[in-house]
């Protein structure tokens, strides 16, 4: 049962399975017709002043032309119109295809290396896939990735989606996506990433919502979620000594709906608690240090693998 082609490709472009996708082509086209319709009257304009107004007598060619205000004017004013036009609509797209919605069903972190790509689903279900295993998303509902690398900066693009993110090491990238009905996508890794990144392409299976449900919640293989093993690490790091989970003030802020909560820092700056705030607090807590608390946290960095922060970073989401 292929429904790939329940989405019919358009002539130039690979086939439209988000809503997104949808809006990105309207703007390629305009941009298309506008550039064609401005290189005809601009080369078909100045081809045919060539020849109307080629210069013969010497009376013609010793002539000297002044300039037209209300030509000069209009030939920069309309142009000026349209690129804001321009800017405007890919400035909606644009925050469309960066903010995912709040009511996100799936949330994957995806992490890339040479050559592959690994998928683990936040019940602790988890693949490793060099090209074989899809990455299996609900269809009609908001996937979320949080992406990372082991190693060298890869890029995880969706062309049916119309969306891309790069990978990087040492950080947390997102990207979100709706299909608009199940079949199967692409995905290339679009950033050079050494011998085989030609290579790295998987496909995402997008399931109607019940089989996804389904398969989520089938054979688990007795594995711990993230989140679980963040837990324990949490206890076997003695975070807990200075990190309450239930709202009290230790020596540290408590973890109690931290994750995207606002924080102050002793400098006076602010920064929302995303992944990326708490990967850098329990690496380098120095580096922003919480208005009314003493900057008493140990260097983790060195300490704990990237797959044990993000177990931690796991964990304290689920601490609300
Ligand atoms: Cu990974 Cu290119």
């Amino acid at each position: 049962m292929s429904l790939i082609t329940s989405f019919p490709a358009t002539t130039f472009m690979p086939i439209q399975a988000t809503e997104i996708a949808k809006e990105v082509d309207l703007l390629y086209a305009f941009l298309l017709v506008s550039s064609l319709i401005s290189f005809v009257i601009l080369i078909g304009g100045m081809t045919w002043f060539l020849i109307k107004f080629k210069r013969t007598t010497d009376e013609q060619k010793s002539a000297y032309i002044t300039h037209n205000n209300f030509a000069e004017f209009m030939w920069s004013f309309i142009p000026l119109i349209i690129l804001l036009v321009i800017f405007y609509w890919g400035m909606v797209i644009f925050e469309k295809l960066r903010v995912p919605p709040t009511d996100v069903a799936a949330e994957i972190h995806v992490t890339a290396e040479q050559w592959a790509w690994t998928y683990k689903y936040a019940n602790g279900k988890e693949f490793y896939s060099s090209g074989n295993d899809p990455l299996i998303v609900p269809a009609g509902k908001a996937t979320k990735l949080v992406l990372t690398s082991k190693d060298v900066i890869h890029s995880f693009y969706v062309p049916a989606f119309r969306t891309k993110q790069d990978a990087v090491p040492g950080r947390y990238s997102q990207l979100w996506f709706q299909p608009t009905l199940p079949g199967e996508f692409i995905v290339f890794c679009t950033e050079y990433c050494g011998t085989k990144h030609s290579g790295m392409m998987i496909k995402i299976k997008a399931l109607p919502a019940e089989e996804y449900a389904a398969w989520y919640h089938a054979e688990k293989k007795g594995a711990d979620t993230p989140a679980d093993k963040g837990k324990v690490l949490f206890a076997q790091k003695a975070c807990a000594s200075c990190h309450s989970i239930d709202g009290t003030k230790i020596v540290g802020p408590t973890m109690k709906g931290l994750y995207e909560n606002k924080r102050k820092f002793v400098d006076g700056s602010e920064a929302k608690a995303d992944e990326n705030y708490l990967r850098e607090s329990i690496l380098v807590s120095s580096a922003k240090v919480v208005e009314g608390y003493p900057p008493a946290m140990p260097l983790f960095q060195g300490q704990l693998s990237d797959e044990e922060v993000e177990h931690l970073i796991e964990y304290i989401k689920t601490i609300k």
